[in-house]
């Protein structure tokens, strides 16, 4: 059976969220941010729901409930390992709130020093950068002419550096440009020179299936992260996978209940694996709802999903090419992001217009991933543009606008996308007329929001209600 996207359409929450536009019609509200986060699906609101019942501390109780509860929270982690096709044998899954933390937990983790290198790229989200810039020297992998990581670069770093680099880290697909790396290949050169590959896949999780093979497959992923908000589970929970002798290996970085089989005033027994890792009151509902979305996307299969979704990219992109005055940033193969720019429009008014005249979602900046923007856009040359204080005048921020697709959306939705950027494209002066910059709240506003703002209020304020 090929996957429907229909019927996946009908599991996904919110779907029928109408929202005003500035013409004061009413449209239904179109989702294209999808790598921030994605909405839930009704069918894990539901199943966690249920799961409430049975809702306990966990570990440390004896009635049924947290028995349950236990046993519940830890089948959760076989799940996300099975997902990934970790060897469950060598390698540990710990629950934390979501990548950053796991990547800030495992540069902790790691025995690091200043002395050591850790090799990530210049296409990474600043959390996959900056916990290894306090850990140890970064040095970053480059681009090819195509705009992919370079193999030969990190080569040639790896052979310069030998015995010194001790982690590559690496993205399984751009937040930026959707950009797939070979995450196989890349950790085949990394093993050539006994260094281990992190990946995160924050971004790759819920468009891609993921295989991190067996520990003795000079191909398998050393260590891997994603979040659960980016897989169709908003409930603060993510997960770290990497092998139990890393994590057995010294002190944890967070100390506390649940970390300790025994204690005496001047000694502590750490707990097995994962609980040494995951101190203080588990996020036991977070870590069911994951486990749930993940085994409906199993049911649907990740290649499916992939198909479709590659199918839906490729729909998208050959629209977008014809827009006037459109520049697409990256290059394929790539997950269902993708960024641009509209010659003559700022990133953030662009954003602004799809919002209040279309109830189009997309987002707009820099992405949290600057030194990789900045490159795109070929200022990361010009020091004048390396200003903090740039931050808080967005006007000035240097930026794109981003798509981010999920399973669920439809050619329609990429239809209207079109025909509204086609009409910002042509109209340029008209919008940079209509819309101003608001120096109060940072961003782009249409000239007459007045009725538009009082509808956002109520809409806040009919949930405290
Ligand atoms: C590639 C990538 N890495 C890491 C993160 C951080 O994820 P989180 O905010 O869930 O910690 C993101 C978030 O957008 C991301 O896209």
């Amino acid at each position: 059976m090929v996957f429907d996207p229909h019927s996946f359409r009908k599991n996904i929450a919110g779907i029928k969220t109408q929202v005003p536009t500035i013409s004061g019609k009413k449209m239904a509200y179109i989702n294209f941010d999808n790598a921030a986060s994605t909405p839930p699906l009704i069918s894990t609101i539901k199943e966690t729901q249920a799961f409430m019942q049975w809702y306990s501390g966990v570990h440390r109780g004896t009635g049924y409930k947290s028995i349950i509860a236990s046993k519940a929270y830890d089948f959760c982690h076989q799940i996300v390992g099975k997902f990934v096709k970790a060897n469950l044998e060598n390698n540990t899954v710990i629950m934390v709130k979501n990548t950053t933390e796991a990547i800030n937990k495992l540069s902790y983790r790691l025995p690091l020093n200043k002395n050591d290198i850790v090799i990530s790229s210049v296409m990474e989200h600043h959390s996959n950068d900056l916990p290894w810039r306090q850990k140890a020297h970064v040095e970053y992998i480059g681009l090819d002419e195509a705009g992919n990581l370079c193999m030969e670069d990190l080569e040639k770093k790896l052979r310069r550096l030998y015995p010194r680099v001790k982690l590559l880290a690496i993205c399984g697909a751009s937040n930026v440009t959707g950009q797939l790396n070979k995450i196989h290949d890349f950790a085949y050169l990394a093993h050539k020179y006994d260094t281990p590959i992190f990946v995160d896949a924050a971004q790759l999780i819920p468009h891609n299936p993921i295989d991190m093979k067996d520990d003795h497959d000079p191909y398998h992923i050393d260590y891997l992260a994603f979040s659960g908000h980016k897989i169709y589970s908003p409930y603060g929970s993510g997960c770290l996978i990497g092998p139990k002798k890393t994590f057995m290996a010294n002190e944890p970085e967070y100390k506390g209940g649940g970390t300790v089989k025994m204690v005496l005033p001047h000694k502590i027994w750490w707990a097995d694996l994962p609980e040494k890792e995951e101190a203080g009151s588990p996020n036991v509902i977070g870590a069911f709802a994951l486990a749930k979305s993940l085994q409906l996307m199993e049911s649907i299969g990740m290649e499916k999903v992939a198909a479709y979704e590659k199918f839906l990219t490729d729909y998208a992109l050959a629209k977008l090419k014809n827009i006037p005055g459109i520049t697409i940033f990256g290059t394929s193969p790539r997950v269902g992001v993708i960024s641009f720019n509209l010659a003559g429009l700022h990133h953030a008014l662009v954003g602004a217009a799809l919002c209040y005249e279309a109830g189009i979602g997309v987002r707009t900046g820099c992405f949290c991933a600057q030194p990789y923007v900045r490159k795109l856009l070929l200022l990361d040359k010009k020091p004048v543009l390396a200003s903090p204080s740039l931050n808080d005048n967005w006007s000035k921020m240097p930026g794109m606008v981003r798509i981010s697709l999920g399973a669920y959306n439809t050619t329609k939705e990429i239809d209207i996308l079109v025909k509204h950027l086609h009409r910002i494209a042509l109209n340029r002066r008209h919008y940079l007329k209509e819309y101003y910059y608001s120096t109060a709240k940072n961003e782009f506003l249409p000239r007459n929001n007045n009725e538009l703002n009082k509808w956002i209020d109520r809409t806040v304020m009919a949930n405290f209600e």
